[in-house]
């Protein structure tokens, strides 16, 4: 593939179960999430990314999967899931959705097995010792709740090992029987048409002493293996990578374009919201010179926020102090190394803040993931625990449960979001369709306007360098289009002045508007911004 799907869509993030309620059960299900699709095919979706949809005990909100190949009841049928799919198509959307390899629900029953007979099959699918010693230099990731990477099993009469919650057995792919099991299951669902996966949780899948259990060579070649298999069977898949790391490590989940199709710019993430508050373009132009290129058939997710906290594990101590310093000024905020924050409340519901990051966003090189409800400015809650306050029920209208289900709101899995700032009498789907200038009219007019160009996807990332370090400002060039995007980091008014001689001659015409400004010249190009404000122009000659 020349210029394979993913290279130039948008993706949006989707809570099943916060998403819409047919049935009025409280949650939300495929049935209430079909009855939306229109919504997101005029939001301009490409593909849809699902969260966990198996059934699961919930323990950690589907990451913990009993069964690979049913649909949770909660969500309905497999044939609802099927419909689902159809209507996606129809409306040419496609669907990935998330996979767990690394680690399962204690309620599976191969666990169940396991701990209950050292002797069956199953007992092999998992990671065992005697000493909670081994393996020590394995970070422990949620560092709110666990101690150890290591559980003693009663039953067993040893531990077991967890890179996550103390009830998510790793699976041991050591074991060529687990290997297998895992692409019976991708082809399951590729097999009904699934357009491809978010592969949770990649760099764990194995571990050896002596290292910190993290990005080794057997899980490399694994998934590797992995995406063979998809290439041969099912060639326009997509795999995408959730690896939390830090551009070295990142790299090599791409390979040489025979690994991962995607994978999640982690290090890109926080330093554009550091960006904004230091109001100096210093942290977004460092960390991209800091990644290598990425294989030609290869793209990055970037992403502002999603269902987990805003992770900071990929700065250095001093960045991530001036993060909570800057963005969680309430303990409460605070979860595992991250904020579990929506974007509207991390921006201070400020309007222009929240265009400036998402256009910054629109603007780099990758495929945009949106997070469902950011595109309304949507709060959060920070007393629901875990990450659960930014997983609350979608907000359609002003009617009761703000229309995300007709049942009685104390059945609701979490409460919609009341916060006077953030209340869904005001904030919701209906209300902001009506006005011309709500953030969703303006979401979607971006992306009808990115759409246009195919550089966004395909074309080189160029900076310049303007004295004025609060003004971030590149090129993204291809072999047909020019365009040079400059935003403002500052809460003032700023000048600056552009050495792109080099264009002389040609004239910017500003793609949101459509708008030809004056051309350019010998003379360094003057442009004034106002605070947290932008222009992108396409250089026309
Ligand atoms: C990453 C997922 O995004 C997160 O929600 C989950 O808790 C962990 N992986 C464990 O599966």
């Amino acid at each position: 593939m020349s210029n394979p799907w993913y290279k130039n869509a948008v993706f949006y993030e989707v809570y099943v179960k916060g998403f819409h309620d047919h049935n009025n059960d409280g949650k939300g299900d495929f049935k209430g999430l079909t009855s939306k699709l229109d919504y997101i095919a005029n939001l301009g979706i490409d593909c849809i990314w699902l969260l966990p949809m198996y059934p699961s005990p919930g323990k950690d909100d589907g990451y913990d999967i009993m069964n690979y190949y049913e649909i949770h009841k909660d969500y309905g049928t497999l044939d609802d899931f099927k419909h689902f799919l159809d209507e996606s198509h129809k409306r040419g959307i496609r669907v990935i959705a998330d996979l767990v390899l690394n680690h399962i629900s204690d309620q599976h029953p191969w666990f169940i097995e396991a701990v209950n007979n050292v002797y069956s099959k199953y007992h092999n699918y998992f990671v065992w010792s005697h000493n909670p010693e081994k393996y020590k230099e394995a970070r422990i990731i949620f560092v709110d709740t666990e101690i150890s990477n290591w559980t003693w099993s009663d039953k067993a009469k040893k531990y077991y090992w967890h890179r996550f919650f103390y009830h998510q057995p790793d699976l041991n792919y050591e074991n060529p029987d687990v290997q297998e099991e895992m692409i019976k299951v991708l082809d399951y669902w590729l097999g009904l048409g699934l357009d491809g996966f978010r592969v949770d949780a990649v760099p764990y899948l194995f571990e050896q002493e002596g290292t910190s259990c993290e990005n080794l060579p057997q899980t490399h070649e694994y998934l590797k293996k992995i995406r063979k298999f998809v290439d041969n069977k099912y060639p326009d898949c997509l795999l995408l990578a959730e690896a939390n790391q830090w551009p070295e490590d990142l790299l090599p989940y791409f390979g040489d374009g025979d690994e991962f199709h995607m994978a999640f710019n982690f290090p890109l993430m926080p330093r554009m919201f550091m960006a904004l508050r230091q109001e100096h373009h210093g942290p977004i132009i460092d960390i991209i010179q800091r990644i290598p290129a990425i294989p030609e058939n290869c793209q990055w997710a970037i992403f502002l926020r999603n269902h987990d906290e805003l992770t900071l594990e990929m700065v250095t101590d001093e960045e991530r102090d001036y993060m909570y310093k800057q963005y969680a000024k309430d303990e409460q905020m605070k979860i595992n190394v991250g904020i579990r924050r929506r974007l509207a409340p991390l921006l201070e519901n400020s309007r222009n803040q929240i265009e400036l990051l998402n256009t910054i966003l629109l603007c780099l090189p990758g495929a945009p993931v949106i997070y469902y409800g950011d595109e309304l400015g949507m709060g959060d809650n920070i007393y629901l625990g875990d990450r659960n306050g930014v997983r609350t029920p979608m907000h359609w209208n002003v009617d009761r449960n703000a229309g995300f289900s007709k049942c009685n709101p104390s059945k609701l899995y979490a409460p919609v979001i009341t916060d006077p700032e953030y209340d869904y009498h005001t904030i919701n789907v209906e209300n902001q369709e009506n006005n011309i200038h709500s953030l969703l009219n303006w979401t979607k007019h971006m992306l009808k306007q990115r759409r246009k160009f195919s550089v966004f996807g395909s074309g080189t990332l160029r900076f310049i360098y303007p004295e004025n370090k609060r003004i971030l400002a590149f090129f993204r060039e291809n072999d047909n289009e020019r365009l040079l995007c400059v935003f403002n980091l500052s809460h003032l008014h700023q000048p600056v002045e552009l050495y792109i001689s080099e264009y002389k001659g040609f004239k910017p015409v500003e793609i949101i508007g459509e708008e030809s400004f004056p051309y350019i010249g010998e003379l360094p190009y003057l442009l004034t911004l106002s605070p947290h404000s932008f222009f992108i122009f396409e250089l026309v000659q």
